[in-house]
């Protein structure tokens, strides 16, 4: 049997600044052995503990989508020991990764539906891998309309540009991108918070499924407005951060109630989290 806390080797690619404060960084990971990349089967929503030797390991979701192949995607905000060490390591270096952990986005229930995904903040890293996995040739006959409600501080703190821009252009995809404000003239897209902006564009909640990631002030004060909609609570779907450390369900660290974040979870639905002590 494999040993669940060995992590996989993998070299950096390359690393991405994708803010203006510097503060988050995208990682492209290769394995250095094929037959582990053919292992870590993964679904978007799922996250994999990043690792340094002789430093520790911290979960972050994986925001490549399966439908990439030969490398995996990270976006580490740097905040502490471990993702400052990270932000300082180049392309070429040895680092690993174990996983892939936790569940996903309910893929299968999602089929046929309409999806509405919002998203805030760098909380955006899985749903990255949502939105790509999602447009894949092979996979979007199998949604109806889909619709993103992005909003960041400012222009400058959106993650992955250059990708929003391209789903600007399609019309396969419906894209609110928002900031809390700016001063920029050239700003193309919406000024007003999340939860504005998605009262707005007022997504329907018909044959529909919400996805929503962010900080917790979003969050809050965007499920009234998804509840508005008419969107019930077990079709939407959310994401939790909890300290962890061993991610498969043993140490104990990561619980809420008898539920384990990082094996039951992270991704739940507001039906399900309203049944759980509110200690997240
Ligand atoms: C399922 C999951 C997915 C995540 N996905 C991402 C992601 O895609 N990108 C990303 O940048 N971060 C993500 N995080 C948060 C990330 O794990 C923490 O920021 C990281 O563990 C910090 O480690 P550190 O050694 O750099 O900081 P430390 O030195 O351990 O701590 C620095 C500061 O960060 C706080 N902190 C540490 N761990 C967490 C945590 N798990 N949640 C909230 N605050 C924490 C500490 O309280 C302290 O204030 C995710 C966490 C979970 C559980
Ligand atoms: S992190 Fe160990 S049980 Fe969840």
């Amino acid at each position: 049997m494999e040993n669940p806390y060995l992590p996989y080797p993998v070299r950096i690619e390359s690393v991405v600044t994708e803010t203006e404060d510097r503060n988050l960084k995208t990682f492209k990971l290769v394995f250095l052995n094929p037959e582990d990349e053919a292992r870590f089967n993964y679904n978007p929503g799922q996250f994999a503990e990043l690792s340094v030797a002789g430093l520790g390991e911290i979960p972050i979701g994986i925001a490549s989508s399966p439908t990439e192949k030969g490398f995996l995607k990270f976006t580490v905000n740097k905040v502490g020991k471990v993702s400052s060490h990270l932000h300082n390591m180049c392309a070429g270096e040895i680092m690993g990764v174990r996983g892939p952990m936790g569940n996903w986005y309910p893929w299968e229930l999602l089929e046929g539906k309409n999806v509405v995904i919002i998203g805030g903040g760098f909380a955006f890293t899985t749903l990255r891998s949502s939105i790509v996995y999602m447009l894949d040739p092979a996979n979007r006959p199998r949604f109806g309309d889909i619709s993103v409600v992005y909003g960041a501080r400012s222009p400058g703190l959106l993650l992955y540009k250059d990708e929003l821009a391209a789903w600007e252009r399609r019309d396969d995809i419906q894209m609110h991108i928002t900031v809390d404000g700016t001063d920029d003239p050239a700003w193309k897209y919406n000024i007003g918070f999340v939860p504005t902006v998605t009262k707005q564009k007022a997504p329907s909640s018909e044959n529909a499924y919400a996805i929503i990631c962010g900080p917790p002030i979003m969050i809050k004060f965007t499920l009234p407005v998804l509840t508005e909609l008419g969107f019930p609570t077990d079709r939407i779907i959310s994401s939790l951060e909890m300290r962890m450390k061993c991610g498969i369900g043993i140490c104990g660290r990561c619980n809420i109630g008898t539920e384990y974040v990082c094996k039951d979870g992270p991704v739940f639905s507001l039906q399900k989290l309203a049944q759980l002590p509110n200690e997240y």
